[in-house]
Formats: structure tokens, C-alpha cells, sequence
């Protein structure tokens, strides 16, 4: 039986994650693990545990409590709050994966650790980026991500670790909300476009990034980590794609559904980071290896989106 903890269980992805493997492994096989925040009803109907994963004792205590056998590892700082305090997000996201590793090749865990497009930078190529380029990303985060790739990479080859992950793209999602990324707009614009009618985006409407619906991340994610290990050929990180559409695409969607909605432009700091990553991302050996195949396109997203907000704001 598995017995699996997700780390930043009360995040943008645990937050649709944990339900997900819950209802597929059972409730009480699956742990969220929480740091400061509170976790919701939802996360709560299940079991909970709080620690720091940058403190590994704790973490031991967690993964012997519940005899754990795999981890899902998604704290971390992203990209704009890492550039508003680099030291902080080279701590937070390089020390707790470390001891996620560690503890993984004394106990013999499996491991789930995300990358994401911000490992790119302005000097790879920026359409159909493929899965072996230039990574010199701008970003702290970006660098955290490269080099937790490369340490994934190294537990794999030197201690026969079986870490697996994606490089997501920037993440739509209705649960709860993305903390401190670039492409938090794609998921503000809809919570302002219900609330306000209007919103204010901050970059440019002809800003391109790659981004996925999270029931599509989701699926990939755990599609990922239960496909057999001899089709696993990416130990540093698979790319992973859904769709590309810029800001003026992404408003006039919404608009098909609430015509009076208006999106003004003030790009701030963040415009610099989105112009160095990865407009469209070929994901081909991920698609070749396990079968990954996304499902939603822009218009398919946007209305559910728009649809389980309105439930909800
Ligand atoms: N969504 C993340 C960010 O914007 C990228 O992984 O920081």
C-alpha cells in the first residue's frame, strides 16, 4: 500500500493535488503536510502534519510516523518573491530538497520534485524550447530550479534515488491561489474579471508563456509517477506543456463570457522575468515516454475556470 506525503500541501498545486491522491490511493494514505498555513476543510479531512522541511528531523519524524514511501515535494518561494529576497528562496528551495534527497536514499523514497519554465532564461531559445538547451536562467528561483534539477539528476545516477519531475508551466487553477509568481495574472485576471469587471495586468498585453490548466498538471504529475520506471529517460526534469496565448488572447476569452470586462496594462518587474522565459515549450519526450497528452485548450479552460469561480467568489 502507499503511504505518500505532500509537502506544501496547502499550496496552489497540493491544494488539488492532495484531494486528487486521496480519492485514488485512499484518505488516510495520503498525509499533507503543512508549514504556516492553515489547511482548508477539504485538506483537513484527511491527515495533517506540521513541519519545516528545511528542518530534516522533523521531516524524519513525519515520514517514520506514517511510514512513508513517497513524496511529493512542492514548498517553495517562486519567482517574483525570490527576486524580492534571493536568500530566502536559495534557503527555502535548495535546503529542504536536499533533505527530501537525503532522506529519500537512506529510506528508499520515491520522490515527485517540480522544475518549472523558469529554468529557461534569455538566452534559450524562446518557441518550441526543447528539453535539452541552454538553462542560465535570471531568476534566483530559476537557479534553484536548475540546480535542484541537476542534484535530482545526481541522487538518480549516484544513489539510484527515483526522483521524477516536470517543468511546469505557469499554473490556472481555482482552489487556491499561486504565491509570488509571474504568471499569477493568468490566475487573477479571472478572479478580478468576476469580481470587478476589470484588472489591471502586470505585463504587457502581448506577453506570451507557456500555462496549463491544473486538472491537466495534475493528471500529468501523477501519470508521471506511476509509470513504470524503465520509460522514465529524463532524471533532471521533463518539459511539460499545455498551451501558449498572450494576455490580449487570454481577455478577449474571458470577454466571450462577460462582455463588459476591460484589462489595462502596467507592466512592473515582473515583465523583465516573463520576457526571458520560453513562449511555447516542446515537450515531445515526455509525450513519447509515459504518454502525456494535455486536454485543455484556452476557450475549454476559461469556461470552467469561470464556472467553479463563480461557485466560489
Ligand atoms: N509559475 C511560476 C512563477 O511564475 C513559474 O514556475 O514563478
Amino acid at each position: 500500500m502507499k503511504s505518500i506525503l505532500v509537502i506544501g500541501a496547502t499550496g496552489q498545486i497540493g491544494s488539488d493535488l492532495v484531494p486528487e491522491l486521496r480519492k485514488r490511493y485512499g484518505n488516510s494514505n495520503v498525509v499533507a503536510m503543512a508549514h504556516k498555513s492553515q489547511p482548508s476543510a477539504e485538506l483537513s479531512a484527511g491527515p495533517v502534519e506540521f513541519a519545516d522541511a528545511g528542518d530534516k528531523e522533523a521531516l524524519l519524524g513525519v515520514v517514520k510516523k506514517h511510514n512513508i514511501d513517497t513524496i511529493y515535494h512542492l514548498a517553495s518561494i517562486l519567482s517574483a518573491k525570490g527576486e524580492q529576497n534571493p536568500d530566502l528562496a536559495w534557503k527555502v528551495n535548495m535546503e529542504s530538497l536536499k533533505n527530501v534527497l537525503d532522506l529519500a536514499r537512506e529510506h528508499k523514497l520515491k520522490v515527485f520534485w517540480p522544475s518549472s519554465i523558469a529554468a529557461f532564461g534569455p538566452t534559450t531559445p524562446r518557441d518550441k524550447t526543447p528539453q535539452r538547451t541552454v538553462l542560465e536562467p535570471g531568476t534566483m528561483y530559476g537557479v534553484t530550479k536548475v540546480a535542484g534539477e541537476l542534484l535530482c539528476n545526481y541522487y538518480f545516477k549516484k544513489y539510484g534515488v527515483d526522483v521524477r519531475g516536470l517543468r511546469y508551466p505557469g499554473l490556472i487553477s481555482y482552489k487556491a491561489l499561486p504565491g509570488g509568481g509571474t504568471t499569477d495574472y493568468a490566475v487573477a485576471i479571472f478572479y478580478e474579471a468576476l469580481k470587478a469587471k476589470r484588472y489591471e495586468c502586470f505585463v504587457r498585453e502581448d506577453t506570451v508563456l507557456p500555462m496549463m490548466y491544473m486538472p491537466d498538471a495534475i493528471k500529468g504529475t501523477i501519470q508521471l509517477m506511476e509509470a513504470d520506471a524503465s520509460k522514465i529517460t529524463i532524471r533532471t526534469n521533463y518539459n511539460f506543456a499545455g498551451i501558449s496565448f498572450s494576455v490580449k488572447e487570454l481577455a478577449n476569452e474571458i470577454k466571450k463570457h462577460i462582455p463588459e470586462f476591460t484589462c489595462t496594462y502596467k507592466p512592473d518587474f515582473r515583465q523583465a522575468i516573463a520576457d526571458s522565459w520560453p513562449r511555447s515549450i516542446d515537450d515531445s519526450q515526455a509525450r513519447k515516454d509515459w504518454g502525456w497528452k494535455h486536454e485543455y485548450d484556452l476557450a475549454k479552460m476559461t469556461k470552467d475556470m469561470l464556472e467553479k469561480l463563480r461557485e466560489k467568489v
